[in-house]
């Protein structure tokens, strides 16, 4: 007899739709994502404090978050442990890896925010939260998502180019193709109507078809 898995019905937000607000006991007090209007969020999630692949990845997002702060990009993280547990953890990475964790955390004891955001994978870990990564623009709307496996660390070089293809779409929209880099060339959007498609061609773009036509910046 074929054996049925229940499957759990979970909130899930949605690309292009308010990111869901909330308020949350973090290592910097208590904080609101709409305190962060005006600038973009990673709000990222790790599956527990002092475990070895969450040490490796705190230790990569502080080493960029230099660059983001230059982006106008906020770091937010989250795990179901303590704010105490939190505070102990970052003390030892800046003890035995001499980097300091200057963004908040979220200490998710109820999973309010984890459920919020889909962010436990029973599959996985029923107690803990996978490696999630929200990005949310300055208007608070929810632009990114990208979810990892407990087991796979993930790479924050692809998440700065996350947030520089995005920001470079809203300030020349235009779209961006696999692997792109800032500099490289950019995607000018397909045209909507037969017309808009004659014209494309005579806009001196570098064109392969109607439909397929590049731009630098
Ligand atoms: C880690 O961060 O090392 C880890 C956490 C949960 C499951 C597997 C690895």
């Amino acid at each position: 007899m074929e054996t049925v898995v229940e499957q759990p019905t979970v909130a899930m937000p949605r690309l292009g739709w308010p990111a869901p607000n909330f308020e949350a006991e973090t290592t910097h007090g208590t904080l609101r994502l709409d305190d962060f209007r005006g600038s973009w969020v990673i709000l990222f999630s790790h599956p527990a404090d002092f475990t070895p692949v969450c040490t490796t990845e705190f230790v990569a997002f502080a080493q960029i978050a230099p660059e983001l702060k230059k982006r106008n990009v906020e770091l937010l993280g989250l795990s179901i442990d303590s704010t105490y547990s939190h505070i102990a953890w970052v003390r030892n990475i800046e003890e035995k890896f001499g980097v300091k964790i200057t963004f908040p955390i979220i200490a998710d004891l109820d999973k309010k925010v984890a459920m919020l955001y889909g962010m436990i994978m029973p599959g996985e870990s029923k107690t803990e939260t996978s490696r999630c990564v929200f990005v949310i623009d300055d208007k608070g709307i929810l632009r990114a998502m990208i979810y990892y496996p407990l087991t796979t660390g993930r790479n924050t070089d692809e998440i700065l180019r996350l947030i520089d293809a995005l920001q470079t779409t809203d300030k020349h929209g235009v779209a961006t193709p696999a692997n792109w880099r800032p500099g490289d060339k950019v995607i000018v959007p397909p045209p909507k109507t037969t017309d808009d498609a004659e014209e494309r061609l005579k806009e001196g773009y570098e064109c392969k078809d109607w439909y397929f036509c590049m731009k630098s910046l």
